[in-house]
């Protein structure tokens, strides 16, 4: 009887999706592809809201949540469940500086540079001075130069307390941060007295796709986020291949100039994949994070649960 109810009444079923709700970092320019992934690829319902990695526990509504690879450390510490899936893209963070002031990357020990605590940037300049001279890095230690807070900036004129503003009034000798705060500040000295100091191997941003555990186990919304994740891919597709078709989306998306965006684009890497580093870059960076957050270090064999493949490979099977 049941069975047969269910032949008739399945047909019938209306299908329908609940909305996808994602909670990103919306200044920033990383998130921008998953607006192009909703508007363009993406046939279902779904809310992008403000936020971040700590949403997806504060809220359990929220099904995605996307940032850098540091609050996924932060937050995988007491929360087990926590999954990442996808990567968007990796970004090279830079340091810029006065030519005059800085002529050589070993000529940023001694000094102050403008960076956030408790971010990516300041753990990027702590890797770009740390890191030994035959790594890419200064070699310098702890106490050889000075770390020095400020305000990010998308649009020129930037205000005092800003970085650029900053560096241009000399409270900084130099600016370790995320784009497009340090291209603006290299303008805020003249692009022509600006150098620029970045290794991808010695320190890149990993923006990622996060999900819970519980998200993947329920049927109907694993289905959902790949079909999102499937959206992305094609999204960061034109990303990659065919920028001249989403830079003024992009910009406005963070309230940018399209100039100024076209300016920063090649510092980021539209990769959408998880890179094979993942692991071991999870790993080194849970020593710094760990440190911060005055907890132990994760294991490796820990911390490889917080990576999960299979929805990329569920997404790129279908396709
Ligand atoms: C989305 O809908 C369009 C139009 O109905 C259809 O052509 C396309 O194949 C659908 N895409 C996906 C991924 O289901
Ligand atoms: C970047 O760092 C790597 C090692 O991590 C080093 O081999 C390479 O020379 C560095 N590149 C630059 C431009 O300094």
């Amino acid at each position: 009887m049941t069975g047969k109810l269910l032949l008739v009444f399945l047909p019938l079923l209306p299908f329908t999706h609940a909305a996808l709700k994602i909670a990103s970092a919306l200044s920033v320019i990383e998130w921008t592809p998953e607006k192009i992934a909703k508007e363009d690829f993406y046939n279902g319902s779904v809310t992008i809201s403000n936020g971040g990695v700590p949403n997806l526990f504060s809220d359990t509504t929220i099904d995605l949540a996307s940032n850098a690879e540091t609050q996924a450390l932060r937050n995988y510490a007491s929360h087990k469940n926590l999954r990442i899936i996808y990567t968007v893209s990796e970004v090279a963070y830079r340091i810029v500086a006065d030519k005059k002031k800085v002529p050589t990357l070993a000529d940023l020990k001694g000094k102050k540079i403008g960076a956030v605590p408790g971010t990516s940037s300041a753990y990027f300049v702590q890797q770009m001075l740390e890191s030994p001279v035959t790594s890419g890095g200064v070699g310098a230690k702890k106490g050889d130069y000075t770390v020095v807070t400020g305000n990010q900036c998308t649009a020129d004129p930037c205000a005092s307390g800003t970085l650029p503003a900053m560096l241009k009034a000399g409270t900084v000798d130099a600016v370790g941060f995320w784009e497009p705060t340090v291209e603006l500040a290299a303008r805020a000295i003249g692009s022509e007295n600006a150098v620029f100091y970045q290794n991808f191997t010695v320190y890149r941003e990993i923006f990622n796709l996060h999900t819970t555990a519980e998200k993947l186990a329920d049927k109907a919304k694993r289905a959902e986020i790949v079909e999102f994740v499937r959206a992305l891919e094609k999204a960061l597709q034109v990303f990659r291949d065919s920028p001249d078709k989403v830079y003024k989306r992009a910009a406005d998306a963070v309230g940018m100039k399209e100039e100024l965006m076209k300016a920063v684009w090649p510092v980021h890497k539209w990769t959408g994949t998880l890179p094979a580093d993942l692991l071991s870059v999870l790993v080194q960076e849970d020593n710094y994070v760990a440190g911060l957050d005055r907890r132990s270090a994760m294991s490796e064999s820990v911390l490889k649960g917080l990576i999960d493949g299979s929805v990329l490979e569920e997404a790129r099977a279908g396709l």
